[in-house]
């Protein structure tokens, strides 16, 4: 196994571990909709589709990038597209990364034909190979949208971690300009806050994936991957650094009005779902709760998937949202 495979495989383990949650909680509980027992509508009568990318989707969520598909990531992905594809929602790659570098074939596009496939690629390495990687990245997997993910606290606390953060901006940007498919940038569970946004939005970009704090800790799992004493007393105060989804999701929106924005970091169930919406976002994304699922089998996640539906459809039915649309203007505390 190389380096990159074998860091892989350890995120793999330690994300299904729960000390690795955010030990804050997500914040998700805070919001309260206002229970609407006169729904004044049938359960059947509810409409959960959107459209994400210009495609429709049978529901307002995707499954976040985990894996890039190389080593025991290569099934995980498989159950994740063959699902993706069977109930029509969108799949988000992990980095790639290691895939182009080591010429490995990437089977996303073949197990998931029509779904919405998202490519991957950390901000860092495009900062360093550009837009030629960039372009490998989506045709590699016929991509319609490619993702950067920005993760400055991941690489510090990762051994050998990228602290060379200079150009991003302008690789983003440059980015943005030149690929034939719209650019997603995230965070990986700390969070994008409005400042940051607008910085992206001044670079051309149209979506961003707020990714903030609540689910997976980032520098909890690479902190159990650092065997440096003194190399994790630094680190330690930084466990919990960022911000809740809950408060971003609000925050950048009214930073930033025109832009599409994603809920995602410590997205749970369908009520979370649900609460993302109503706070502005389009789409929604869980990467950590289809793991366990995602190893066991496509039917594991389709049944994930169809669960978190029925979720969503609970909440908009609580709240008497026929659609997203209403859901968007459901009463809250
Ligand atoms: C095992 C695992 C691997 C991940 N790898 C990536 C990655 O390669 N690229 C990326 O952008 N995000 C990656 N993430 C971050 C997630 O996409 C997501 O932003 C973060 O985990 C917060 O969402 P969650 O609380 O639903 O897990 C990974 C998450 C997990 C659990």
């Amino acid at each position: 196994m190389t380096d990159i495979s074998s860091r892989k495989a350890d995120h793999i383990t330690l994300a299904l571990q729960t000390e690795h949650q955010s030990q804050q909680g997500s914040g998700f509980d805070r919001l309260r909709f206002e229970p609407n027992p006169l729904p004044q509508m049938a359960m059947e009568d509810i409409d959960l589709t959107n459209s994400f990318v210009g495609q429709m989707i049978s529901a307002p969520f995707m499954i976040g990038a985990m894996t890039g598909g190389c080593d025991n990531g290569e099934l995980i992905n498989q159950h994740l597209a063959e699902a993706a594809e069977a109930c029509n929602i969108p799949m988000a790659l992990g980095s790639q990364r290691a895939a182009l570098e080591l010429g490995t074939q990437q089977q996303a596009r073949r197990c998931a034909p029509s779904a919405i496939l998202l490519g991957n690629l950390g901000a860092t390495q495009l900062q360093k190979q550009g837009l030629d990687m960039a372009k490998r990245a989506v045709d590699s997997i016929e991509a319609n949208a490619l993702v950067i993910h920005l993760n400055p606290l991941q690489e510090l606390v990762q051994p050998n971690g990228d602290r060379d953060w200079n150009l991003v901006l302008e690789a983003i940007q440059h980015c943005v300009a030149n690929l034939s498919v719209p650019v997603i940038v995230k965070e990986v569970g700390a969070g994008i806050g409005p400042g940051s946004a607008k910085r992206l939005v001044d670079a051309g970009v149209q979506w961003i994936e707020v990714a903030g704090r609540g689910g997976t800790s980032w520098a909890s799992i690479e902190l159990a991957r650092n065997g440096s004493a003194r190399e994790r007393e630094i680190a330690s105060p930084f466990i919990d650094w960022g911000m809740d989804t809950v408060e971003l999701l609000p925050a950048v929106q009214s930073a930033c009005p025109t832009l599409n924005l994603i809920g995602s970091g410590g997205v749970r169930h369908g009520l979370d779902i649900a609460r993302c919406i109503r706070l502005g976002a389009q789409v929604t994304a869980l990467a950590q709760p289809f793991l366990e699922p995602a190893m066991q089998s496509t039917e594991a996640v389709i049944e994930k998937i169809t669960i978190l539906q029925e979720q969503l459809r609970w909440a908009m039915f609580l709240t008497g949202s026929k659609d997203l649309l209403q859901l968007k203007k459901a009463a809250i505390q």
